[in-house]
């Protein structure tokens, strides 16, 4: 299988940043169908606890919004991009923080019951990721990963199992159960 077109052609001009900077209060994601569809059968095949979650870079609620259909009692967004488009599709508002402040300890001593990342952990600078990973490994017990390829590759001693994973779609959904 070959990986799904780039949605956004601009990051090549002025990086991932400046992208959403520019364009983040109007983001749609152009396959937010096929996301939502993945999303709904990751959350039945795996049996997720959906009592509270966080939606890491959530965009303008591409998850957030399934999630809720899902029957989602508590759904928080972070994204320190797109607060206008989450407030405008969802009436909720993202928190602003990034994958640097999430590796920085900014979700220390929260919990939630999953984590989904959809179309954006592959964004957070490599030297980054780990700390991210293990942060996220503190507050919940799993993380749903939704992406148009196979990046990140989450590395062992990052806090997560090998993933259980399944391409819908063109949308490849890998679920990591907490070691800790
Ligand atoms: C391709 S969009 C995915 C959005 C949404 N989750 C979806 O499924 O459509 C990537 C998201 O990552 C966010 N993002 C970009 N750089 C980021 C960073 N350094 N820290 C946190 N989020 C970031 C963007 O604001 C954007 O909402």
């Amino acid at each position: 299988m070959t990986d799904a077109a780039p949605i956004t052609p601009g990051y090549d001009a002025g990086g991932v940043t400046a992208f959403y900077e520019m364009n983040g209060s109007t983001y749609r994601n152009p396959h937010e169908d096929e996301v939502r569809s993945t999303l709904r059968l990751a959350v039945e095949q795996w049996h997720l606890a959906l009592d509270d979650v966080l939606d890491l870079a959530c965009g303008s609620g591409e998850a957030t919004l399934e999630l809720r259909d899902l029957g989602a009692s508590e759904v928080t967004g972070i994204d320190p991009y797109t607060q206008a488009a989450y407030f405008d599709r969802t009436g909720s508002t993202a928190e602003s923080l990034t994958f640097a402040d999430v590796g920085d300890g900014a979700l220390e001593g929260r919990s939630y019951s999953l984590v989904v990342c959809s179309y954006a952990l592959h964004l957070c600078e490599l030297s980054r990721l780990a700390a991210v990973c293990i942060a996220l490994v503190r507050v919940a017990p799993a993380l749903l990963i939704l992406s148009p390829h196979k990046r990140p590759v989450i590395k062992q001693g990052w806090g997560w199992a090998p993933p259980e994973e399944f391409v819908h779609r063109r949308v490849h959904a890998r679920l990591h159960r907490s070691l800790l």
